[in-house]
């Protein structure tokens, strides 16, 4: 480690290094391949917008009001890094107009200036997914479904999924009246901070773990109570689907999700195997009101957000985590040749590689002891050496590293050769 803190990564961000980035890897092609199955194609946007996109995700929320990465370009321009993927979609989505329904999976970096701890960062990752221009309850349950089948593809047990729904704007907004007036007539009782959060954001208060508060919100009225008739027909509808595809819920009329924009249903997944302040492991819901927001048609819009960092803990934590991509060749090629080798390693490697074998070698004419060291820590299934007497003959000695038997292969055929063992034995 270097001793200049200006030569060390910033608080609160991390590098991903193999091995464990190829655990990355094999996540992230997971949850490709689940999401383009589903008809999702990737969407790339870019790292900083324009401040005011990020702005209609609620002026008022945490991650936009506290925590937002905000500078000004040498243009005078006032953008920000990131803090969330649902806002620059759905800006691409009203910029581009491509044809609805619209379904675009992410993987992205997030910057959020949060109090780093484990589980929380100043730049996370997540997996998401946003589909605009579709209000059929089915696509909600198709959304939540495959989030909840890529845990479930990880091997993840203890995960929890609390659903609920935040209503029409109308109703939301009464229903807002209601709970101010009641968190309101507690707040002689509890003070000026409990006073400030009812005023700035009462919806805010029913997410809060103060035991002080807890006698308040438990008897709060319930948004599932105030629901109006097209959105609880909705809510019931993402209900029945979900249990048709045998996705387990947990209602949960207190769930409150970090942004403004969200409308009908909510959801987030918990995970009971990481502590309860940073358990959430992905989030999502509707947002039928934000395309309208940044000037586009009015168009339905939801999604969710997977934290890639707090997967891996919740991996970790189940051990779960799935093998690296790319950790091991299977092939580790030895130069026998020394000083006279020429250039038999350099191709060789090259024709293994271009054939699909994932293939490593050492360099700098090391001896040959060193040589079947580095093979042996490789991780290779086999060790090929061209040595003198093999290349005389036009051939090569194959070494199967884990049994430890050699045998001599005509160098025509090696290819074909270790294809076989590697399709008849993957691993
Ligand atoms: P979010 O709940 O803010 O939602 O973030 C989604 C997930 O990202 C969280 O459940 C958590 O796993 C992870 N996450 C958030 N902040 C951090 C952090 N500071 N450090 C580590 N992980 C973190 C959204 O961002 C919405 N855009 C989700 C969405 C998509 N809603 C509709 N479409």
């Amino acid at each position: 480690m270097s001793g200049d803190p200006n030569f060390r990564a910033p608080v609160g961000v991390h590098d991903v290094l193999p091995p464990e980035s190829g655990r990355w890897a094999a996540v992230i092609a997971g949850f490709a391949d689940r999401a383009t199955r589903a008809g999702f194609g990737l969407v790339q946007t870019p790292l900083f917008e324009h401040v005011e996109v990020f702005r209609r995700v609620g002026e008022h929320t945490d991650v936009v009001h506290k925590e937002m990465y905000e500078f000004r370009d040498k243009g005078d321009r006032l953008l920000a890094l990131r803090p969330e993927g649902t806002a620059s979609v759905v800006r691409a989505y009203v910029e581009h107009r491509p044809l609805p329904p619209w379904k675009v999976f992410y993987v992205a970096p997030n910057f959020r200036y949060e109090r780093p701890q484990k589980g929380r960062y100043r730049q996370h990752w997540q997996l998401g997914v946003e589909v605009l221009g579709l209000d059929d309850a089915d696509i909600d349950v198709e959304v939540i479904a495959l989030a909840a089948g890529f845990y479930a593809d990880l091997g993840l047990r203890r995960v929890r999924l609390k659903v609920n729904s935040m209503g029409d704007p109308d109703g939301r907004a009464a229903y807002v009246e209601a709970l101010r007036a009641h968190l309101g007539a507690h707040a002689g009782v509890l003070g000026e901070t409990f006073r400030e959060r009812v005023e700035a954001s009462p919806l805010r208060v029913l997410d809060s773990k103060n035991p002080d508060w807890a006698e308040a919100i438990a008897t709060a009225p319930r948004i599932t109570d105030h629901l109006g008739p097209e959105a609880s027909a909705h809510f019931d509808r993402v209900q029945e689907g979900l249990a048709a595809l045998g996705v387990a819920i947990e209602l949960d009329p207190r769930l409150v999700r970090g942004f403004d924009y969200y409308t009908r249903t909510t959801f987030e997944f918990q995970s009971d195997a990481l502590d309860a302040a940073q358990n959430a492991i992905g989030g999502g819901g509707r947002y039928d009101g934000l395309a309208e927001a940044m000037g586009g048609p009015a168009t339905p819009g939801i999604g969710f957000g997977i934290g890639v960092e707090r997967l891996m803990l919740a991996l970790e934590a189940e051990d779960a985590l799935p093998d690296p991509i790319g950790a091991h060749p299977a092939v580790f090629v030895v130069d026998g040749l020394g000083d006279a080798g020429g250039t038999h390693a350099l191709t060789l490697t090259a024709t293994l590689r271009d054939a699909g074998i994932a293939t490593d070698r050492a360099y700098g004419g090391r001896g040959l002891k060193g040589q079947w060291k580095a093979a042996d820590r490789s991780g290779a299934r086999f060790g090929v050496m061209l040595g003198r007497a093999e290349v005389e003959r036009d051939a090569v000695a194959v070494k199967d590293l884990g049994r430890g038997e050699q045998v001599e292969v005509p160098r025509a055929d090696l290819v074909a050769w270790i294809q076989q063992r590697l399709e008849e034995s993957p691993s």
